[in-house]
């Protein structure tokens, strides 16, 4: 990142993942002038300790771009503003909200170009047995999935017409690290099992633990978000570790940091469509964007758990 004037809005600033990218870009380019909108509706202020721009708190779903900032300029919007609870099932409220917010955002950003990069999910894969590689199709088995399926295709339309302007989407996988506690039930496992973990519990997870995600480290999503900026053209790209870890594994990292020796208790999955399986293929992101993920599983554990319990003096 070079420009010291750079002007940058991220939306969703005050949640889990935007507000980790937002402190990055600050301590990056502390010139930039940085701009963050949210509603707060799962988003939390304290995220944002140590924060020096600008914050707007608005509804993206109806928020008038133009009456807010005139004719401000942007270099770049990441957009990362979403419902993000996948067990919300009312429909009209995940579509209207995700995909409406993007259609205005993305109406605003036309008329300049202004480079967009926005957060899609794995979610859009469906359930899958092997690395999923962004060529196949959407499969979304919840709306909030269908919901990101949908700004994928605006993201694809708009791509196709605009040849100059230049949009890229990011498939984040299973997202865990630093100021996600807000999120309650919706934060990740690597959180609410370490939780259980630290009040003396043994650790919940659904039978038999042989399940697998791509456990990606917040950190490596932020290197990732931000090198999606300089892209050259369009794309969609997955974002992960691009390796899948069973919560077995995870309970046994988690025990590791901890210094614990916890044994799974299971419980039965009540989730009818449950993804059993996830794994990013990277080929795409590491050929066109260059990342390439610095956190495996033991790394990021470590480095969260001692973010998470400073007092443990690990
Ligand atoms: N965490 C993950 O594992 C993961 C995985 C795949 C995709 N994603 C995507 O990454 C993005 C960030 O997710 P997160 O984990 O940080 O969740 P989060 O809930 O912490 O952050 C979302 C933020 O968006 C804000 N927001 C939601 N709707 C809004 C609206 N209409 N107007 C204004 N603000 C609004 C919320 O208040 C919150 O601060 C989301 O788009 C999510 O779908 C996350």
């Amino acid at each position: 990142m070079s420009s010291s004037d750079s002007s940058i809005l991220v939306t969703g600033g005050a949640g889990f993942i935007g507000s980790n990218l937002v402190l990055t870009l600050q301590e990056r380019m502390p010139e930039a002038q940085l701009t963050v909108i949210d509603d707060f509706r799962s988003g939390d202020f304290k995220n944002l300790a140590g924060y020096r721009g600008d914050f707007v708190a608005q509804n993206l779903a109806t928020l008038d771009w133009r009456q807010q900032f005139g004719d401000e300029k942007f270099d770049a919007i990441f957009h990362l503003a979403s419902i993000t609870d996948t067990t919300l099932h009312d429909q009209f409220a995940q579509v209207h909200d995700n995909v409406e917010s993007f259609r205005r955002l993305l109406n605003f950003a036309k008329p300049n170009r202004t480079r967009v990069v926005y957060a899609s999910s794995a979610a859009t894969y469906g359930a899958a047995s092997t690395a999923s590689v962004e060529t196949n199709g959407a499969a979304p088995a919840n709306v909030y999935a269908f919901s990101k399926a949908i700004m994928d295709n605006l993201a694809n339309r708009a791509a196709r017409e605009f040849q100059d302007w230049i949009i890229v989407g990011l498939r984040y996988f299973n997202v865990y690290g630093p100021r996600e506690a807000h999120k309650g039930v919706p934060a990740s496992m690597v959180y609410h099992l370490s939780r259980q973990m630290k009040s003396g519990q043994r650790p919940r997870i659904f039978k038999h633990g042989e399940q697998q995600r791509d456990f990606v480290y917040v950190q490596d999503i932020v290197e990732g978000s931000i090198r999606a900026r300089a892209a050259k053209e369009s794309g969609i790209y997955n974002l992960g570790s691009g390796h899948a870890r069973s919560f077995n594994e995870l309970i046994d990292v988690l025990n590791h940091s901890l210094g614990t020796d916890f044994k799974p208790e299971y419980i039965e999955n009540p989730h009818a469509h449950y993804q059993n399986y996830t794994q990013a293929d990277l080929t795409q992101v590491r050929n066109n964007l260059g990342y390439e993920p610095r956190y495996p599983l033991e790394t990021g554990v470590a480095d969260y758990m001692k973010w998470l319990y400073p007092a443990d003096g690990k």
